[in-house]
């Protein structure tokens, strides 16, 4: 942590971050700042967050994304009877719904978040899963651990370095072992993040790699989303020591008329929302 980083963080813990009317922008957030802004942030919008979203996601269904793909059908972990036994990290895990129905096919999941309020809604769901509340970027595994990690939308798009979430989960998992995780795609970083038309005119450059940061009165970071082209999140990967095996771009399936956000039955249908990096250890 550099100096300055650690002087944000002294102070935002001497001084709580004032929430009223954050103002958003574009501006560089390094890992320090990113990480304490979205375990605030995720602590405050967790109730929110599994209200809106918590009977699509299911209590034990795993989803990939918005598109409501289904691990289940897809199977970007490999076929679902070879899950038994294993034991696998789900990063960003949120309320844990997709340990949850890894531990139903007869897996051994972590779930792993960096907020004490999403875990909550993991304990309140309830069913004596494994939860660990930590940082992506700081896994507190021993090397090996895993034969698996997957992560729906968890802490990839939120990190301000993510060759070293990448680095961290190669090092937890055994030879061979796949990490498979989404994000939202990056073409919808040059749209604005609207469900209606206003959603499907080119706003900004899709080459421009500033973080979205929403922050306080003090400039101190509330919300930060870090963007990465398709090809830095190849050569992310790549530099995490992982071969990508497939990149899904799933399709907005005709049942799915709900909107979440930005993403909407009428974008989905003609430029991708999620991109899935289905990756495997050497
Ligand atoms: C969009 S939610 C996804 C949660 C869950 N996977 C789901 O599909 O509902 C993102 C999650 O990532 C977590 N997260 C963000 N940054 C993180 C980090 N650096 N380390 C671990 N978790 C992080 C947040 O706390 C939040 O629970």
């Amino acid at each position: 942590m550099n100096q300055e980083d650690y002087a944000s963080e002294v102070a935002s813990e001497a001084d709580p971050v004032s929430l009223e009317d954050p103002e958003a922008t574009r501006r560089d957030a390094g890992e320090a700042e990113s990480s304490r802004a979205s375990r605030s942030w995720w602590d405050r919008n967790a109730d929110e967050y599994q209200s809106d979203h918590g009977a699509f996601l299911g209590d034990d269904r795993f989803v990939w994304g918005p598109e409501g793909l289904d691990e289940a059908e897809a199977a970007l972990l490999g076929p679902t009877a070879s899950l038994r036994d294993k034991d696998i990290l789900e990063i960003g895990a949120g309320a844990a719904q997709c340990s949850r129905w890894l531990a139903a096919q007869g897996a051994r999941p972590v779930a792993l978040d960096l907020s004490h309020r999403q875990l909550q809604h993991a304990l309140r769901i309830g069913d004596g899963l494994p939860l660990v509340e930590a940082d992506a970027g700081r896994l507190p595994f021993r090397a090996g651990s895993f034969d698996l990690a997957c992560s729906a939308y968890g802490a990839v798009p939120f990190v301000a370095d993510p060759v070293n979430v990448m680095r961290e989960v190669h090092r937890v998992l055994r030879p061979g072992g796949r990490w498979v995780f989404s994000v939202t795609h990056p073409v919808r970083w040059a749209f604005p993040d609207e469900p209606g038309p206003e959603g499907l005119s080119v706003a900004a450059s899709y080459f421009d790699r500033t973080a979205y940061v929403e922050q306080d009165e003090r400039g101190r970071a509330v919300y930060v989303e870090h963007h990465r082209t398709i090809g830095d999140r190849v050569r992310d990967v790549v530099a995490g020591g992982f071969r990508l095996l497939d990149l899904v771009e799933p399709e907005w399936p005709e049942w799915n008329s709900q909107e979440w956000g930005g993403w909407s039955p009428l974008r989905g249908n003609l430029i991708p929302g999620t991109a899935i990096f289905v990756c495997e250890r050497d």
